[in-house]
């Protein structure tokens, strides 16, 4: 039998994630051990509260209060406590006495990354986060090495997987936004407290600054991502959307663009948007992920599964400790996250899109001709219109619903045609604007 190394694990946290972590450890560390070439011992698990109910029966032994004194001595500490402090400081801690570390942590990465990152080059560490960005998804190795030899275009992630359950019921189940808000509390998907982090966007903005930053070799501040949560979106728009031949889905969108200027830049944003149903990532369904890649060479790419649950995320964590643990075995410093291309991030006015604009109007002659005309004085071109009449009372001027969708154009551009629509005489009211993605 082959005497391995025995490698120190601490962990931090025995939550969803963390006590699903310790559990497949425990039980399957010998066969780990083989896979990583040394022996992977769980020292210890903090924890807040030792006598709070666990998702899975680990020894009593293993659980302290102490974080600080676990830490110390471990060859690889995982933090799965979540939030920035203590987190923060014990990464720091653990990554300053050479300790490689692993985190599913996304709202302390996409705030306080770089500083993270500088420790683990400086003292030649390690900082794995594989379940940061749509859980059990294989998402961060890819872009970090498999794709180190390409250039990415775009990347369109459906990254939260609350508001793509809560879309999802809209269209498929004709809930309006808020039954399927309460249908996806009940399921424990949206938190009960406060699901604002999911349905406003903040959890795939903080997801969207993780992969953005990856893929373009370029440290992208979470102020810097656009953000829209999904709140506006009506059952209306749903419906329409589908009639239209789209879904609507909340993108995390990350894009390498060149605007007006010649400047190259980065995009990075989150936004409810229709896809057209064709696109893969129309046919992501509940609470799932997905992200679609454009690479230069690879051409499209698609990694889908489950963003988020213990067992599952548990595996991405995994998946890290291997890694870390061959890394120790190997030798040598950790691998430093790459920034060299420093590009700047675009503001969401620089961003070029297709847009879809439902209005209604009054049915009379003419007013196509100058909705027509205010899309043209503002540099936006029409693409197609639909027009459906409405019945109206008697005396009264019958009125028409206008869908009318543009080439792509800028959102500055967008921006102001939609303000000179909502002046105009002949409209009624701007009833929706929604962007196009994936066509
Ligand atoms: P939980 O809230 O379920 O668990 C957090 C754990 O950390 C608990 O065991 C808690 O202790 C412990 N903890 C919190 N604060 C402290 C502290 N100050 N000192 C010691 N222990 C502390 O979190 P999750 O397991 O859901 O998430 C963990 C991380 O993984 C987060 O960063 C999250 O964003 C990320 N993640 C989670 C996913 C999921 O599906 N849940 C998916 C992808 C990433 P106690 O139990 O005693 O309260
Ligand atoms: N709240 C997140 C989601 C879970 O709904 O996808 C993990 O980030």
């Amino acid at each position: 039998m082959i005497e391995y190394r025995n490698l120190r694990v601490a962990l931090l946290g025995a939550g969803s994630v963390g006590a699903q972590v310790a559990s497949l450890l425990l039980e399957h560390g010998p066969e780990l051990a083989t896979r990583a070439g040394a022996g992977l011992e769980l020292v210890g698990i903090a924890v807040r509260d030792l006598d709070a109910p666990r998702t899975a029966d680990l020894p009593r032994e293993l659980f302290t209060t102490d974080a600080e004194s676990l830490i110390l001595g471990a060859d690889i500490v995982i933090e799965l406590m979540g939030g920035i402090e203590p987190a923060r400081t014990l990464i720091l801690q653990a990554l300053g006495s050479g300790a490689d570390v692993i985190t599913g942590n996304k709202a302390l990465l996409a705030t306080h990354g770089p500083e993270l990152f500088e420790m683990a080059e400086q003292v030649g560490a390690q900082l794995y986060y594989e379940a940061a960005v749509a859980g059990a998804i294989p998402i961060i190795r890819p872009l970090r090495d498999s794709l180190a030899g390409d250039r990415i275009k775009r990347i369109l992630g459906i990254v939260n997987g609350t508001t793509n359950f809560i879309l999802d019921r809209m269209d498929t189940a004709g809930e309006s936004l808020e039954q399927a808000l309460a249908t996806a509390t009940d399921l424990g998907y949206a938190e009960k407290s406060d699901p604002s982090a999911d349905i406003e966007g903040f959890d795939a903005a903080q997801k969207t600054a993780i992969l953005a930053s990856l893929a373009f070799h370029t440290t992208v501040p979470l102020d810097l991502v656009y953000r829209e949560g999904i709140t506006g979106v009506t059952l209306a728009e749903v419906e329409a959307a589908k009639r239209a031949g789209y879904v609507v889905k909340l993108l995390a969108i990350c894009e390498r663009l060149t605007d007006a200027d010649g400047v190259e830049g980065v995009s990075a944003r989150v936004y409810p948007a229709l896809v057209p149903r064709s696109h893969p990532l129309a046919a992501v369904h509940g609470a799932k992920n997905a992200v679609f890649i454009e690479a230069e060479a690879a051409g499209d790419l698609m990694f889908y599964g489950a963003g988020a649950g213990g067992v599952e995320t548990a595996s991405a964590v995994l998946g890290d400790l291997v890694s870390a643990a061959r890394r120790h075995v190997i030798g040598g410093p950790g691998v430093a996250e790459s920034t060299h291309a420093n590009l700047p991030i675009l503001p969401i006015s620089h961003v070029t899109t297709r847009y879809q604009i439902t209005l209604s109007v009054t049915d009379e002659p003419g007013v196509l001709a100058s909705v027509a005309t205010l899309f043209s004085e503002h540099g936006v071109s029409v693409e197609a219109v639909t027009q459906s009449v409405s019945s109206s009372e008697e005396g009264a001027h019958p009125t028409a619903t206008l869908v009318i969708g543009t080439h792509e154009a800028s959102e500055a551009a967008l921006a102001a045609t939609v303000a000179a629509l909502g002046e105009s005489a002949v409209v009624s009211h701007v009833t929706s604007v929604l962007r196009v993605e994936g066509s």
